[in-house]
């Protein structure tokens, strides 16, 4: 199966299609410190055979948290406690990436100010943020820089940038939550300035045998938001700085998604034709057909399974020993078979 092929981009050499896309904890404490759970939750990932793990959303400044209890990258005390399960998830034969982020206005922690592109709230749940001065906007850049600095510090393999799900990247993106008049608003190019400059930097300290990912939202699903052509269009402008385009979508708003198996895919499909890149497709990938099929007409180089690898740590070699490929399972367990 194409599913259980080897994949090779610069110095990364995944040992099978199967992603663990970032999926948020909520367990790390106040400090935003990677601690035991952390070590069990991805270890366990890398024993069940994933070829690429994806570490959650981790936050490039404090108020760039989604909650009080996400992992932090803002200091580099968080830097051990990542590196012991990187460390452990490579002895099993997994890669890894790390998703760095800023929440913008989608931040619930209560102890910070929120910052976002325009004084906008998410929705009446969620705090007014204070519209972001140029100054603030320069020293978020320099937080993206230092994260990926610190990553690369921790052995991660690949950095994934956030680009999506409303959070801030996809804030400034996006027309529906990016009202601003200076040069970070209006047309598409000044909306595209800061993810651009966070890869502009990105790029200068992340080693370049390592690749860089942006995820991304295809759709806001909403009349005059971003769709997959103009995210076709944002792509093609910073194509230079990234090696992989993680393709989700929605977040923006709380608006309402069809969400069915593949319900994603034909965004990674567009994207990976239109700007010729390699992508991840995911959103409801749960059987080895559905990935088998994605992969094989070439709609996506790699499949991500979140909630199932949340179901099913071991997915990868139970599925593999059905399709009479035993290789994956660890040979401690192979008695079970
Ligand atoms: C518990 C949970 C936490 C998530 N946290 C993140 C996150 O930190 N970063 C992110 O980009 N997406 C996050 N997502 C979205 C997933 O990465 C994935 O895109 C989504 O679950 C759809 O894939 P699935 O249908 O295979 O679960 C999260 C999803 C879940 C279920």
């Amino acid at each position: 199966m194409k599913l259980f092929q080897e994949y090779e981009m610069k110095g990364l050499r995944i040992k099978n299609r199967v992603v663990m896309p970032p999926m948020c904890m909520y367990k790390a404490t106040s400090n935003g410190i990677a601690n035991e759970f952390h070590y069990t939750h991805y270890s366990t990932r890398a024993i069940g055979g994933v070829g690429l793990i994806i570490f959650e959303s981790t936050a490039v400044s404090p108020e760039g948290r989604i909650t009080g209890n996400d992992l932090g990258i803002w200091d580099d005390e968080h830097i051990h406690g990542l590196k012991k399960i990187v460390d452990a998830c490579k002895a099993y034969g997994a890669k890894t990436a790390l998703q760095i982020n800023h929440a913008g206005r989608k931040s619930t922690v209560e102890t910070c100010d929120i910052l976002a592109p325009n004084a906008i709230r998410f929705s009446e749940d969620y705090r007014v943020p204070t519209e972001l001065t140029v100054e603030q906007i320069k020293k978020l850049v320099l937080d993206f820089k230092k994260a990926a600095q610190r990553a690369n510090e921790a052995g991660f393999d690949a950095l994934e940038i956030h680009g999506a799900h409303g959070y801030l990247i996809h804030q400034f993106l996006s027309p529906l939550t990016n009202t601003r008049t200076d040069q970070y608003g209006g047309s598409l190019k000044n909306r595209i300035r800061f993810l651009k400059e966070v890869l502009e930097v990105v790029k200068a300290v992340w080693p370049d045998e390592k690749p860089v990912l942006l995820r991304v939202s295809a759709s806001d699903y909403e009349q005059d938001g971003i769709d997959a052509s103009q995210m076709v269009q944002i792509i093609h402008e910073i194509r230079d700085y990234i090696d992989i385009a993680h393709v989700s979508s929605g977040g923006l708003l709380p608006s309402k998604v069809n969400a069915y198996p593949g319900y994603q895919v034909p965004f990674s499909e567009k994207i990976r034709n239109e700007c010729s890149i390699p992508t991840i497709a995911v959103g409801l990938i749960k059987e080895a057909d559905l990935a088998e099929e994605i992969l094989s007409n070439q709609r996506a180089d790699l499949v991500a399974l979140g909630r199932e690898l949340l179901r099913n740590p071991y997915w990868v070699f139970n599925t593999a020993a059905k399709n009479n490929d035993d290789g994956y399972i660890p040979s401690s367990y192979k008695n079970a078979f």
